[in-house]
């Protein structure tokens, strides 16, 4: 074994993805829906700022690899239903969170699922009410949609486009199609390319691919054409994953033969291979698994230290307040998380009774939000201050394996993951994972690592 296989080996663990701290598993005390209200007010007014997240969890055929929250169905007579369940959702907060009429609302995701399950006489029918009704940001106000390019007509980039969309994510994963067919997902590269020209062409700004690296019968070879086939369109980001493999959770990826699945080594070298050539294609990396433009506000807001990161990955819009709606959808604000009913007749059940569908929830403690800041900071810049000289002593232990490899560097009251650390940031975020440290999981509840 190679000293760098050693090292793939020893970390390969089990780590969460830390998009938010505490992390979900471990969120412990649930706001009272009025204690929730109570700190959805108290961090909104007129300086402040928010966002809203939209989930809409349809897909018409499902993916076997997807971890992502769905409803797997042709049938598209409930999309109507769905949109007016939301709507009521976001009746019942305009209500009871009137601050929200008087904050800027600078940012609004709509992910899935697939948003253009629905058509384009729903996604008006949903987003005209919500744009027409909130303090819209005059500069900078980004509108992003998720969608899946198989899926996806021009009416609905042009309907979306008009009603104030700019930056638009499309899902990828692989342009090989063995891959794809072992994953259920054909999709032709001049699709992709037809709907990359499609969106530029009607004025969106920004254009971002998902990728995967680590999925069944994917080689070294395989991945750099995917990569080659990427830089010839040229999107503003990408999303670079590392495919998360839950079986335990989603049964579907239990359909993969471990043979067919590259193992921590080969899964690394993919990533490397996809690196060097985006790297080598004008690229900059950016956090963990996410490579931008240059001149792309992503790449921007690294350079600038103003990049942030919450439950849907990397962003450079930082708010005071994010507002989750639809099912199984997370909010988050300075206090506490709050995140809304997984299973869509509960959702639906709650509604009816004009109450806000919570699920579960997490009021951060001081010592919660101190270690929420810290994990960030490490997310997003490599590097983290320690709060007391007592914190650092006590990194020093718990880190020891990592500096010793090369991979974490403690100096003058900060913590750096260095250039070969940067495969590790997860492990080293550890350190400051306060819950799990106290109560490691029993069963299975992370991906891997690598
Ligand atoms: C909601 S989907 C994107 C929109 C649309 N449904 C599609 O697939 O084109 C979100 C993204 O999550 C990523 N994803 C889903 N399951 C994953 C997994 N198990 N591991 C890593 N990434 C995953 C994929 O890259 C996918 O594009
Ligand atoms: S990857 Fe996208 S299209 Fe495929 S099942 Fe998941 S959410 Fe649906």
């Amino acid at each position: 074994m190679s000293a760098w296989s050693s090292v793939l080996a020893k970390y390969d663990v089990p780590v969460p993805r830390y998009t938010s701290y505490p992390t979900v598993p471990y969120w412990a005390e649930m706001p009272t829906a009025d204690q929730w209200i109570q700190h959805l007010r108290q961090n909104l007014g007129p300086q402040k700022s928010w966002s809203m997240y939209i989930h809409i969890p349809f897909c018409e055929t499902l993916c076997t690899f997807c971890g992502c929250n769905t409803i797997i169905t042709r049938d598209h007579k409930n999309e109507n239903s769905y949109v007016d369940l939301v709507k009521k959702e976001w009746a019942l907060y305009q209500q009871k969170v009137p601050e929200l009429q008087t904050s800027l609302f600078r940012h609004i995701h709509l992910g899935g699922g697939t948003p253009t399950f629905l058509s384009s006489e729903s996604l008006r029918s949903l987003l005209e009410p919500i744009f027409s009704n909130v303090n819209r940001a005059q500069k900078n106000f980004e509108a992003s949609v998720e969608v899946d390019p198989r899926r996806t007509s021009k009416e609905q980039l042009q309907t979306l486009h008009k009603i104030g969309f700019n930056r638009v994510s499309m899902g990828i994963q692989d342009f090989n199609p063995e891959v794809q067919k072992l994953v259920n997902r054909l999709q032709p590269f001049e699709i992709t390319e037809a709907l990359t020209h499609d969106a530029r062409a009607m004025g969106y700004d920004s254009v971002n691919f998902d990728l995967i690296y680590g999925l069944a019968k994917q080689t070294e070879a395989g991945m750099e054409e995917s990569v080659k086939q990427t830089l010839q369109l040229r999107p503003d980001r990408i999303a670079l994953y590392s495919f998360a493999l839950v079986p335990w959770i989603k049964p579907a990826q239990r359909l993969f033969k471990d043979e067919d699945l590259p193992k921590a080594e080969e899964k690394r070298k993919l990533y490397e291979v996809a690196r060097g050539h985006l790297l080598a294609g004008g690229y900059v990396e950016v956090g963990m698994d996410h490579f931008a433009l240059p001149t792309d506000n992503l790449a921007r807001a690294m350079k600038q230290h103003e990049l942030h990161r919450n439950f849907m990955g990397y962003t450079d819009q930082q708010t005071d307040v994010m507002l989750g709606l639809g099912v199984s959808s997370i909010s988050e604000t300075p206090d506490s998380f709050h995140q809304n009913e997984k299973l869509l007749p509960k959702y639906e059940a709650a509604l009816a009774t004009h109450q806000i569908p919570g699920l579960r929830g997490h009021v951060l403690s001081e010592e919660d939000k101190v270690r929420r800041q810290q994990i960030l900071k490490l997310m997003t810049e490599y590097e983290v201050q320690f709060e007391s000289p007592a914190q650092e002593s006590a990194a020093k232990d718990f880190l020891h394996e990592m500096m010793g490899d090369g991979l974490v560097e403690l100096s003058q009251g900060r913590m750096r993951v260095t250039d070969a650390g940067r495969p590790f940031l997860r492990n080293a975020c550890l350190f400051f994972d306060e819950r799990l440290k106290r109560n490691r999981p029993e069963a299975r509840i992370f991906s891997q690592s690598i």
